[in-house]
């Protein structure tokens, strides 16, 4: 604590993606658990158009109320636009009223990017961070890009000798693409065709498996592309895995330990989807995780190194979740690392860490602690 004041940090959330309600959710479970001793809160929302706004100190209006989901709209304060100023210096955000000159809001000590997806998680705001010169919470430019893109996060695990499911990239030049005999690798008709049937279909930088179906015929996979492609020009097609789903909460080891690992969850489908839907996210009340997930100790052994491996693969940094297959013969797949993890208040990462012995409020203190903690610079 500097000159005995409160650390500054501000709480971001909301953003232009597709997951702008459900970062709402979490920044309102953030800013009713954070410890307000320590910290001076400062809550910002970016609306779906991009716009940095400050926004009313107000869980309970980030939240789901009679089944509608939370907007930084609901929140938001008239006139507090707030320019994510990107200068090496000692005031990084700042404070603009209509028609004034900006003037300066005060040192924020730490940014805690509640985001998901798409310019959020992606790692295009830790670059505008990085170039104002502001620490904040969670993995770095390199890591969010990678561990965004499924594609270059698959390849990076493949290359770290972690392993994943057989998938074909669909590009927007790809599909539907004319046959071209004799050119280089076989048509992504072909490719795809050899990874049998059932198909997962999804957007290569999506989450909360929005534009993801399941694809059984050639009509439902061009459908299914389309789908995607409503998020994303690339888009990945992969082979349906039959698999319990096993995820690993993941912290940033302390002191230059290498990363802390919870007991693994497996998810429970309750309301009759077919996979682990946007429904069964964040809707179905009925759907939940076992914790500790019920796997032979070995296996658990194993998932965890895995998980720690995940995170060290793609640099990630802070916390992450990372998400597993475990086929019914014991193979264990990585699905996913996701390098900013739902925490919404029916998210599993707390799950699995109050499982594992640490509370939500440890977490995020935890988080500010270690963001603060690193050297300025190149990581
Ligand atoms: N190859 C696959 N085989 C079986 N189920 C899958 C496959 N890919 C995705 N799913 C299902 O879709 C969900 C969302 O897919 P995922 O790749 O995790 O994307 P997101 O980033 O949107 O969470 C998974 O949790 C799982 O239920
Ligand atoms: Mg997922």
């Amino acid at each position: 604590m500097e000159g005995g004041r409160r650390i500054r940090v501000a709480v971001v959330f909301g953003g232009r993606g597709p997951e702008h309600a459900i970062s709402c959710l979490g920044g309102g479970n953030v800013l009713r658990v954070i410890d307000r001793d320590r910290y001076e809160v400062i809550p910002i929302g970016i609306t779906t158009e991009g716009t940095w706004l400050q926004v009313a100190d107000d869980p309970a209006k980030l939240a789901i109320t009679g089944g509608e989901l939370p907007t930084v709209a609901s929140v938001a304060k008239p006139d507090a636009h707030v320019v994510p100023w990107a200068y090496q210096g000692d005031s990084a955000v700042v404070a603009s009223a209509p028609g004034h000159i900006p003037h300066v809001l005060g040192d924020v000590d730490l940014v805690l990017p509640v985001l998901h997806g798409p310019y959020g998680e992606d790692g295009t705001i830790q670059g505008l961070l990085e170039l104002a010169g502001v620490p904040y919470v969670g993995a770095g430019v390199l890591a969010s890009a990678v561990s965004m893109d499924k594609e270059y996060m698959k390849l990076i695990f493949q290359a770290r000798g972690l392993p994943v499911g057989p998938h074909v990239v669909v590009r927007d030049r790809d599909w539907p693409a004319p046959p071209l005999p004799g050119q280089g690798q076989p048509q992504v008709a072909a490719r795809i065709e050899a990874l049998g049937w059932p198909l997962f279909v999804k957007p290569a930088r999506g989450g909360s498996s929005l534009g993801t179906s399941k694809a059984s015929d050639p009509d439902q996979l061009a459908q299914a592309i389309a789908l995607a492609r409503e998020f994303d020009p690339k888009v990945l097609v992969e082979a349906a895995i039959e698999a319990r789903e096993i995820e690993v909460a993941v912290l940033e080891g302390q002191g230059g330990a290498p990363p802390d690992t919870s007991l693994p969850g497996e998810l429970r489908l309750a309301g009759g989807e077919e996979f682990y839907d946007f429904e069964a996210k964040y809707l179905d009340q009925a759907s939940g995780m076992l914790i500790p997930a019920a796997i032979p100790a070995a296996d658990t052994e194993q998932i965890r190194a895995m998980a720690a491996a995940a995170f060290d693969a793609v640099s990630a940094e802070g916390l992450a979740r990372v998400d597993f297959f475990y086929t019914p013969d014991g193979q264990i797949l990585v699905n996913e690392i996701n390098t900013f993890p739902g925490m919404s208040p029916t998210s599993y990462f707390q799950k699995m860490w109050e499982a594992t012995g640490l509370s939500f409020p440890e977490v995020i203190d935890r988080l500010l602690q270690t963001a603060l903690a690193r050297r300025p610079g190149l990581r």
